[in-house]
This record gives C-alpha cells, sequence and structure tokens, in this order.
C-alpha cells in the first residue's frame, strides 16, 4: 500500500495503520505537498516519523515532472521517487528516468517511472480523458530495460480521482509485464476500485497499490463530520484525533485488502 499524505497527521495516521497490522507501508508526496512544506522541513518531518515506526516506513515521491526536485527530495531523504515523463515522448522519458536514476542509484533509492498516460486528477497533475493512453507490451519492456528504473507504472486503464463508471482495466498486460520483466508493477489510481479488482491485479503482478484520493475524503469529509456534530467545541487535540481515526481506518481498510491473500 502506498498512500499519499500531506501533512504531519496524515502521515502519522497512515503509519499508526501500518504499526497496527505490522505491515510495511509508503507514504507519498506529491509535488504540491513539497511545494508547500519545501523538501528540507517535509523531509524531516516523514523521516523522524519512519524513524520512530515499528514498522518498515518507505517515502516516495509521486508523479515528480521536475528532475530539481526529484533531486532536492533525493537530498532530503525520500526512499523512493517517481519520475513522471509519461506526456513525454518515449525517447525523452527514458532519458530522464535515466538521469533520475544516475543519481538516485549510488544514493541507494528507488525510481519509479510511468509509461502511458493514467488519466484524472492527482493534486496538480491532471490528464483528461482525451490525452491518457496505454502503454503496449513492446514499448513498456523496451522502457523498463533501457530506463534502469526499480518500480514500473504502466497505465493499464486505472484512474486518479473517482470513477465514474468501471474501468476497463488491462489486467492481461499486467500479468504479462510481469512475465517479461524482473520490475514490481504500480497500480494507480487506488481508490473505489472494488475488492475483486484490487486483488486480481495483485496476483496478476501489482506490487505496489496507490491511494490517494480515499485519504484526502477521510481527512476532509472527516472535518465536516465533526464540524456539524461539535460547532462550538474548542478542542483541537479532540478534533485532531478525530482525523486521525478516519484516517487511520481508511488505510488499513486498503492494507488488509491488499494483503489478504498473503496474512
Ligand atoms: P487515487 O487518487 O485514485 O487513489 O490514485 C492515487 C494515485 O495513483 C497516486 O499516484
Amino acid at each position: 500500500g502506498a498512500f499519499n499524505i500531506f501533512n504531519y497527521l496524515s502521515a502519522r495516521a497512515v503509519i499508526r495503520g501500518a504499526q497496527k497490522l505490522a505491515l510495511p507501508v509508503i507514504l507519498q508526496t506529491s509535488m504540491q505537498a513539497v511545494r508547500r512544506f519545501g523538501p528540507e522541513e517535509l523531509g524531516t518531518m516523514l523521516r523522524q516519523l519512519a524513524w520512530n515506526a515499528s514498522t518498515n516506513v518507505i517515502i516516495h515521491l509521486d508523479h515528480c515532472t521536475n528532475l530539481d526536485m526529484a533531486k532536492a527530495c533525493m537530498d532530503a531523504g525520500w526512499d523512493s521517487i517517481m519520475f513522471d515523463g509519461s506526456a513525454l515522448p518515449l525517447e525523452e522519458n527514458i532519458r530522464l528516468c535515466q538521469e533520475v536514476v544516475s543519481y538516485a542509484h549510488p544514493r541507494g533509492i528507488y525510481v519509479e517511472g510511468e509509461l502511458g498516460r493514467i488519466g484524472g486528477v492527482e493534486d496538480d497533475i491532471a490528464v483528461k480523458a482525451s490525452e491518457t493512453s496505454q502503454a503496449s507490451l513492446e514499448e513498456a519492456i523496451r522502457f523498463v530495460k533501457e530506463s534502469g528504473i526499480d518500480t514500473f507504472a504502466p497505465a493499464i486503464g486505472t484512474a486518479h480521482g473517482q470513477y465514474h463508471s468501471a474501468p476497463k482495466i488491462k489486467f492481461d498486460l499486467v500479468a504479462e509485464l510481469k512475465n517479461a520483466v524482473d520490475t514490481p508493477i504500480v497500480i494507480h489510481g487506488g481508490t473505489g476500485l472494488p475488492e475483486t479488482t484490487f486483488r486480481k491485479l495483485i496476483r496478476n503482478g501489482g506490487a505496489k497499490v496507490n491511494v490517494s484520493t480515499a485519504i484526502k475524503q477521510a481527512y476532509i469529509h472527516g472535518c465536516q463530520e465533526y464540524m456539524k456534530e461539535n460547532p462550538e467545541l474548542l478542542d483541537p487535540i479532540g478534533f485532531d484525533q478525530f482525523l486521525n481515526c478516519r484516517i487511520e481506518e481508511t488505510a488499513m481498510k486498503h492494507m488488509e485488502l491488499f494483503h489478504r491473500d498473503f496474512l
């Protein structure tokens, strides 16, 4: 499970959920979150939380399109970086991933790459349905081998944000990729997929599953619910605890599902 967090409370809640299940977890930050706090402040905060955790916590940068930010995050303690060159021609995507890999690998940092374009909105990255494209097996194999990436996010029909109709997912492509390359497959657009879809994707080779919108919903809907029920209460710690529970439950629900066949 890889969960997009956006502040101290959300990061801590996801880690606490993982600890309760004794499972490792990936905390992801968007470029927007990095810009909001700065890599130093955010990196220090997340490293401290990871250090104190009783489970293995990986800190990952999600959908980074900027080389300078990727390097700044690597310098500030991120364990893994997604370089998203999916809007670029294949050659350019490979070249930029290679550049990130050459900075990352000597520092022991992983790199995730994307091929094909995943639709929907993830913070400030928006890809319209008309702009989406899916990766072909041949191009995907070439991309993985030539770029040197450690984890691979192929566009397979899932999308960021809410699903308004059932997505058409290329389960076979995931299985074919798993057989063709020795690189873990990343599934984006986890929010709203049914349990059967998650399990089929994981059985076919999905090794990292990204969930962002569900965590944001737990936080914002939790705020709205608390304020409605307690409009006059001046108890910020109680308020934070309520939100912590909402996020923790959401993360745990997904983690249990992802690991069900393995627990
Ligand atoms: P969702 O917002 O659909 O959960 O997607 C998360 C994601 O893939 C982040 O990269």
